[in-house]
């Protein structure tokens, strides 16, 4: 069994607050999901948790990366074995530039020195592709950055990483038509066999460049339906109470 990613029948809470009710989800390698659903439904709560955020608590249920039961990793260990989590609302660092924080980032998950030629490389060539000038280089972290420009920043963290499993939470928000499509390109260049991609979105739009082979409705704490990219059209149309509807769950 190759699987990248298992959850099973996930309770979590904070503050305790019950968001997360019963969450299944299956990811093998290679496998791009998209999670749909409705604001406050518990999509951002299930990447945190995923990735061990502190504040959130598991009560029940299990998390299997690569097969084995991750719920007493630390976030730290969860992202050196080949987990990273895009944030909806990435937060500046000022005073260090994206040169120094992804050195350190890479070599803290890889556990060795890049030689500083290479990593440059990396970093331009991953520059390049999405499209940010160089004088990004010179940039603090996310420091006075456009929505836009954090999230570019924030897919060129996972271009470098090349972790097994990427969570982008709402990478396309507040995006313009072609930082969508070249943020999407991003994306889609990252698809490996060996990387799996699961991608929180609230628009149809972003999934006509990154074409998912699931879709996952979520809603009310856990997964609600799945389908594949069709059902995004049908919920354009439908909305999600449509959907809510049909499931019993418009209560
Ligand atoms: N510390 C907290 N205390 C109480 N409730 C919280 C806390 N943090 C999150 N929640 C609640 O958990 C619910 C799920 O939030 P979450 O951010 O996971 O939603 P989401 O599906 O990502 O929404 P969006 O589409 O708006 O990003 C929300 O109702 C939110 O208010
Ligand atoms: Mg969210």
């Amino acid at each position: 069994m190759n699987r990248i990613l298992e959850v099973k029948d996930l309770h979590a809470s904070v503050d305790g607050v019950a968001i997360l009710k019963g969450v299944d989800l299956i990811i093998n390698p290679g496998e791009i999901h998209a999670i749909m659903g409705p604001n406050g439904s518990g999509k951002s709560t299930l990447s945190n948790v995923l990735m061990g955020h502190p504040s959130y608590k598991v009560e029940s249920g299990d998390i299997l990366f690569k097969g084995e039961s991750i719920l007493d990793w630390t976030t730290d260990e969860r992202a050196r074995k080949g987990m990273f989590l895009s944030f909806q609302y990435p937060t500046a660092l000022p005073g260090i530039t994206i040169p120094n924080f992804f050195r350190t980032v890479l070599k803290s998950i890889r556990g060795e020195d890049i030689p500083m030629r290479e990593f440059k490389k990396e970093l331009k060539d991953g520059m390049k592709e999405l499209e940010m000038p160089e004088e990004f280089l010179k940039r603090y972290v996310n420091d006075g950055f456009s929505g836009g420009e954090k999230k570019r920043t924030e897919i060129l963290q996972m271009s470098l990483i090349k972790p097994a499993l990427a969570i982008l939470d709402e990478t396309d928000s507040g995006l313009d038509i072609d930082a969508l499509r070249i943020v999407s390109q991003g994306i889609t260049n990252a698809k490996s066999p060996d990387r799996s991609i699961l991608l929180i979105t609230h628009y149809q739009r972003m999934l006509n460049y990154v074409v998912p082979d699931f879709i996952h409705v979520f809603a009310k704490g856990r997964i609600i339906k799945t389908g594949d990219k069709d059902l995004a059209l049908e919920l354009e149309k439908s909305g999600y109470d449509g959907i809510l509807e049909k499931a019993g769950l418009n209560v």
